[in-house]
């Protein structure tokens, strides 16, 4: 006899590619298991208002490879007031749910952390993020997808630089981390990355591309993390001009790092961690968050989702450094 009879499940924050993956394997997992499985649209604020739709196995039919998420999302100011949490909690109890599963970042795992040790609801999360800025996994759903889709457009970009011996200040999303930045700086080429972990340091950046042109390099790609420095990559750029004279492109990728078909990767991950959500509620597990070490998926407690260290290699900028020259 499972630990929990019925299952909410929902997403939360900004969406990414694979959230379907994963709401499709916490449906069918819990279906299996005899356990009633009710999706929740809208996130948190669907919640607030009762949003609900009963699931079955055919409700999460041909969903693996859409991007986006089938049962809505948001950002709830209401949920992170304690007044909202217990409206939550009452919710849930008059709908018989007894575990809620979240899928999302850090802020829904606060929510649903903050839900458990308020109101004694079981949760567990499930990291569904483009930005891969959650500690205890290496990996968050959405990353691989979202570095994919910034890189086609680096590699185009690369083409005109390239035909107009042009420098070109891309900037991309990760909110408060270079994950992202990292990831495509160093598949993309790129001769400079500026990440929020590692101060700006815009005279280096000058002395790279100053020291690069007089090497007869032409063009030259410089991504930037959204929160590397305040300005964003408009500000690198100005800030790059005044030091060399040289003049520069500046391109935001934007909200299109986060649609689109998921990778393989990301589908498969987000399979696995929908399916390990269920089996630990099944196992009246609660708190915790699915994440992957080494290949295995593992749980950790919620908290230290944003109190624990880091998964982002660093290492990565020198290895972009020394083959980007
Ligand atoms: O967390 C995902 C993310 O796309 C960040 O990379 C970005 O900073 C933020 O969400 C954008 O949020 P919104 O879609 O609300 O503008």
């Amino acid at each position: 006899m499972p630990a929990v009879r019925h299952i909410g499940v929902l997403t939360s924050g900004g969406d990414a590619p694979g959230m379907n993956a994963a709401v499709r394997a916490v449906v069918r997992t819990a279906v299996a298991g005899g356990i009633k499985i009710t999706g929740i649209m809208h996130g948190f604020s669907g919640l607030l208002e009762s949003n609900f739709e009963v699931m079955n196995a055919r409700s999460v039919s041909n969903i693996v490879q859409l991007g986006g998420t089938i049962l809505k999302t948001s950002r709830c100011k209401e949920f992170y007031e304690e007044e909202g949490r217990a409206k939550a909690a009452a919710i849930l109890n008059g709908a018989s749910i007894d575990c809620l599963v979240g899928i999302g970042g850090d802020g829904t795992f606060r929510g649903l952390h903050k839900l458990a040790l308020e109101h004694g609801v079981a949760v567990i999360g499930v990291p569904g993020t483009i930005d891969n800025d959650v500690a205890g996994t290496e990996y968050t759903i959405g990353f691989s997808t979202a570095a994919n889709t910034a890189l086609e457009s680096i590699d185009k970009i690369r083409d005109t630089a390239a035909s107009h011996d042009r420098i070109f200040f891309i900037e991309v999303m990760g909110r408060n981390c270079g994950a992202l930045a990292l990831e495509v700086g160093l598949a993309g080429g790129a001769e400079g990355i500026l990440i929020p972990e590692v101060p700006a340091d815009l005279e280096r950046l000058s002395d790279i591309i100053r020291d690069g042109r007089q090497r007869g390099k032409g063009s030259f790609i410089i991504v930037v993390a959204e929160g590397a420095l305040k300005g964003g990559a408009a500000a690198a750029a100005a800030a790059v001009e005044e030091r060399t004279g040289v003049s520069y492109r500046v391109s935001v990728l934007g909200h299109v790092q986060r649609g689109g078909s998921p990778t393989s990767s990301d589908r498969t991950l987000a399979s696995r961690m929908g399916r390990a959500a269920v089996v630990a509620a099944a196992e009246g597990i609660s708190d915790v968050m699915t994440g992957v070490r080494d290949g295995q998926i593992v749980l950790v407690p919620l908290e230290e989702t944003w109190t624990g260290d880091s998964f982002i290699n660093l290492d990565l900028l020198g290895v972009a450094e020394i083959t980007a020259t």
